[in-house]
């Protein structure tokens, strides 16, 4: 676990960072998909480079990794050991000493690989830079936390980590799974709490799976719908494809009756770039690593890099997309 005098763990599952009086920087990074494994030597020399580059670019205060970000698939990867993919990850992320956050996507722990996610969890939780937390045990999914942003005793920020876990009964056909209402409702009632300290509170949510929202937001601006706000990006997957669940999460609806939460950032479509803001919540997919999962994307590029989230004193935030190619223009082609 990450160790600083500005860091500190307060109540259970809950975190707190002194930012002091300067914005602070985050970059989310999602879908390394790192192999780590026989087969995927070169793309993952290729992701790591990438990454490298990104942080160097940026220089964050701190990463948050929004998922599937080691890659247990066999006939990619060559190898199902996720516990040496996870121990891998943590020594490459602990090499940039900056503190990082964690959370899991749906590949993480699939494909019948060898460790749990509370294996990984363990992992994780030992980085020296890492901050993660495992969450209230009752609740559905492994990683449910919050890092509170401070400036002294003022808190600015609240940024709410969750799992949004993998596929419903735990079979790949069964369909993405969701964030779970009893998630959902802990996250609430967290954020009311907190909002007793701050009235103006906002609070930006990451997690992996995209919700539907986002989706019909979109539906809704390629007809014309004004109320819809573009931001940047665009829907990159074949057939305007959304990788969303089928079980109607109520994270969205429950936000925006909270009023806490102002964004949200997800992963999980490799190729979708897209940022909107509906109703007031800025919905923003991640500019993605990946150079093994997606069937020939190593030669393709404009997906991938960094999205970089200014947060301010005021608790205000910019969101930038920092594509790789704005970055290096030889590592994103595949070409080393
Ligand atoms: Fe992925
Ligand atoms: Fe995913």
């Amino acid at each position: 676990m990450y160790s600083n005098s500005m860091f500190y763990r307060d109540i259970d599952s809950h975190f707190s960072i002194d930012i002091g009086d300067k914005p602070y920087k985050i970059l989310q990074l999602t879908d390394l998909h790192f192999g780590f494994g026989i087969l995927s030597k070169k793309q993952d020399e290729l992701g790591m480079d990438a990454v490298t580059k990104l942080i160097d670019r940026t220089t964050p205060d701190l990463i948050i990794l929004t998922g599937d970000s080691i890659f247990p698939f066999i006939f990619k990867s060559g190898t199902r050991n996720n516990i040496k993919q996870a121990k891998k990850l943590v020594k490459f992320m602990d090499d940039f000493q900056i503190p990082y956050a964690f959370l899991f996507g749906n590949h993480d722990i699939e494909m019948g690989s060898k460790g749990n996610k509370n294996e990984i969890c363990d992992i994780i939780t030992n980085g020296k830079y890492s901050i993660f937390d495992k969450g209230v045990k009752e609740l559905t999914g492994e990683g449910n936390y919050i890092i509170k942003l401070v400036n002294k005793d003022n808190l600015i920020m609240a940024l709410v980590i969750l799992d949004s876990n993998m596929y419903r009964d735990g079979w790949f056909y069964s369909g993405f799974d969701c964030i779970h209402s009893e998630q959902t409702d802990w996250c609430m009632s967290e954020l009311s709490k907190l909002k007793k300290q701050n009235n103006d509170l906002k609070a930006l949510a990451f997690f992996h799976m995209p919700l539907p929202e986002f989706k019909q937001a979109y539906e809704k601006m390629k007809l014309g719908d004004k109320s819809v706000e573009y931001n940047f990006g665009n829907i990159g997957e074949g057939n305007d494809y959304f990788g969303i669940s089928k079980y109607n999460p109520d994270f969205f609806e429950k936000a925006l009756e909270n009023d806490v939460i102002k964004g949200m950032f997800c992963g999980h479509d490799h190729l979708n770039t897209l940022s909107l803001t509906y109703k007031g919540i800025m919905m923003t997919y991640g500019m993605s690593i990946d150079f093994l999962g997606y069937k020939g994307i190593r030669k393709k590029y404009t997906q991938r890099g960094g999205t970089l989230i200014t947060i301010n004193q005021d608790s205000s935030f910019q969101v930038s997309p920092v594509p790789l190619t704005t970055v290096v223009s030889k590592l994103v082609r595949g070409i080393k």
